[in-house]
């Protein structure tokens, strides 16, 4: 018999009530499990790189709230990593890497890639044999923009200037950049599915700050491009887009990527987010700061979700990753909210 994950189900297009619920960045300095074994970790990369320890935290929010869903702990910037580039994680200014210049781009090598990898697919192998059969199990990659910004900058941004204007100036090295990205992900994604994932998440946390054209260059052709080439390996394996911010452009993100589900951030209205659900499952999108909030705050946003979404394929979620200071209690009452939720 195969195993009972209802997320699965929903993302055939099935309605559940109550939904499954899982939370982006459910293993994080939120919890004070966490920060214990990060301090055992030493660096943020060696914590993704030692399957014991990632292990141990991707279990750490399953463990304690019983999420439908758990997601492979490691971050997006190990596929620049990967391939050879610098990236380090530092105290209070998250992600730094030597930006990459144009040449640099046309000498991009990946002999190690996989190899590079392996600690990943240990960890997510070890997942699967872990994880209680009725949860299911996410693997997940950045999308190809949003790490090219990373590359290029060398940190965050607000607006993702110095890579829009990167792609502007050299639109050649750019497209390579993000084919070298498109493909490696797409094999970084099928051994992951190899491993175990159940379902594959896409993050393009920056797809929002791009123009019409760009958006459908940077965002869609590549995700299109991973999806091809999954599905020519593995037809059947859900794939979930979260293209942040894409405001009116997630209907044709959805169609034209040909993703299965569709994260959605806190700014889609409930209305337009029922008229998403119509083509497929939905997975959101609760604002973080409802959750940091708590009260009648937390409660009113779980209840219109729940009230807007509730009847179609809806897998509940945050509308992006919950924030280090977002109190425990917080969670536990929204996860009580969604269980106890009737029609
Ligand atoms: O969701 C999960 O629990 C799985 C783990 C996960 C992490 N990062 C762990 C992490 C996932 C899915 C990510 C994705 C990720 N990483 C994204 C896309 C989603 C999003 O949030 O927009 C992006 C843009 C990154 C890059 C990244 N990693 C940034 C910008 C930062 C610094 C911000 C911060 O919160 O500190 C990280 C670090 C990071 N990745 C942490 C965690 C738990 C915190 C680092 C620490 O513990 O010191």
């Amino acid at each position: 018999m195969p195993p009972n994950r209802i997320m699965l189900d929903v993302l055939k297009g099935k309605a559940h009530f109550p939904p499954p619920l899982w939370m982006m960045r459910q293993a994080g300095r939120y919890l004070p499990e966490y920060r214990e074994t990060r301090r055992r970790a030493g660096s943020f990369l060696d914590l993704c790189y030692d399957p014991d320890l990632a292990v141990e935290v991707t279990l750490q929010p399953i463990e304690r709230f019983g999420f439908d869903a758990s997601i492979l702990f490691s971050d997006i910037l190990v596929v620049p990593h990967a391939l050879g580039r610098d990236v380090r994680f530092e105290e209070g200014r998250g992600p730094l890497l030597t930006p990459i210049t144009a040449p640099e781009i046309a000498a991009l090598e990946s002999k190690l890639f996989h190899v590079n990898l392996e600690p990943v697919y240990e960890t997510v192998r070890r997942l699967r044999a872990k994880l209680p059969d009725e949860t299911t199990l996410i693997g997940f990659c950045g999308a190809p923009w949003t790490v090219a910004t990373y590359m290029i900058a060398g940190h965050g941004t607000p607006d993702q200037a110095p890579a829009r204007l990167f792609a502007y100036r050299e639109p050649a090295a750019f497209q390579r950049l993000l084919k070298v990205l498109a493909d490696h992900s797409a094999a970084y994604l099928i051994r992951q599915i190899e491993a175990g994932a159940d379902v594959v998440q896409i993050f393009d946390s920056w797809s929002g700050v791009l123009d019409g054209a760009c958006f459908e260059q940077f965002c869609v052709q590549p995700v299109a491009v991973i999806v091809r080439q999954i599905r020519a390996v593995h037809p059947d394996v859900p794939i979930i887009g979260f293209p942040k911010g894409a405001g009116a452009r997630y209907q044709t993100y959805r169609q034209k990527t040909g993703v299965t589900g569709l994260g959605i951030d806190w700014t889609v209205p409930l209305e337009a987010a029922k008229d998403l659900q119509r083509l497929g499952a939905v997975q959101g999108n609760l604002d973080p700061l409802r959750l940091v909030a708590g009260g009648k705050a937390l409660s009113d946003g779980v209840e219109a979700i729940l009230e807007a979404l509730g009847e179609g394929p809806l897998i509940f979620n945050l509308g992006h990753g919950i924030t280090p200071e977002t109190p425990i209690a917080h969670v536990e009452a929204m996860v009580r909210q969604v269980r106890s939720a009737t029609r």
